[in-house]
């Protein structure tokens, strides 16, 4: 099927990074499977050019009305805030869309659960699993055999070594480099360049190289 009409839930941040994809893939590979309509967010009303059709509060309206949607929303640095965000939604599984940039390599054994967002440039080795609505940026290895929980961020650059168990609604930050048979717990941060050498338990933020408990991640 082609041309689904697609609506990204976020703005110009995430939101824009989604759209970009969605606009190469098409333009540069003919790939015509999403048909972006506009965005859904509770603060603009149009994100670069494109209609924002309404806030949040108006999504079981959009699902009437047959649209596909994408989550864009990653608010960095209150990530319960976000899976709450994303969990009062209750987004139909089977109206999320998965968007893949063309220069990205997946392997075949690869799981993308619903709603993965992968772009430009990314690999993903062997026997991973990402969960739903995980956003995985420009630039990134992923190495095999790792899970990713749903709702987590994989920022641009960043390396994620073999085996390694990232929890629901964390992040791995730009550049950060998580080592092999490692574990970042539910709503923790690997930071900006860090390396993780040891587990991240639960909603810690961890940063330096080795990493190392930088503070709590907020609950609000
Ligand atoms: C973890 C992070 C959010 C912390 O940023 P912050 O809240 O602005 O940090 P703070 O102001 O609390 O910093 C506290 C201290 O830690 C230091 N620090 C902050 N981030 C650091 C990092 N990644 N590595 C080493 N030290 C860091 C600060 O310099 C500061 O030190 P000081 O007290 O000596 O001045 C930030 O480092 C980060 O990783 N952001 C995510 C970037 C990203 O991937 N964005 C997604 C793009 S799509």
């Amino acid at each position: 099927m082609i041309n689904k009409p697609l609506i990204i839930i976020g703005g110009s941040g995430h939101g824009s990074v989604i759209e970009a994809c969605i606009k190469d893939n098409r333009n540069r590979y003919g790939d015509l499977e999403w048909d972006l309509k506009g965005f859904c967010n509770d603060y603009d009303t149009e994100v670069d050019g494109y209609p924002v059709f309404g806030g949040l509060s108006d999504l079981p309206r959009l699902v009437e009305q047959g649209y596909w949607f994408i989550w864009g929303i990653h608010l960095i640095g209150r990530n319960y805030k976000t899976a709450e965000l994303y969990d009062s939604l209750q987004i139909p599984k089977e109206k999320l869309a998965t968007v893949v940039h063309h220069t990205a390599f997946i392997d075949d054994t690869v799981t993308l659960e619903h709603g993965c967002f992968v772009m430009y440039n990314a690999y993903i080795a062997p026997r991973t699993h990402i969960g739903e609505s995980v956003m995985v940026k420009a630039n990134t290895n992923i190495g095999h055999d790792v899970n990713i929980g749903r709702l987590s961020h994989i920022a641009m650059g960043s390396t994620i070594v073999s085996c390694v168990n990232i929890g629901e609604c964390a992040d791995v930050a730009v550049s950060a480099t998580a080592l092999a048979h490692t574990n970042i717990g539910n709503y923790a941060m690997l930071s900006a360049s860090a390396l993780a050498t040891h587990n991240i338990p639960e909603g810690e933020i961890w940063s330096g190289i080795p990493a190392k408990f930088l503070k709590n991640m907020n609950r609000q």
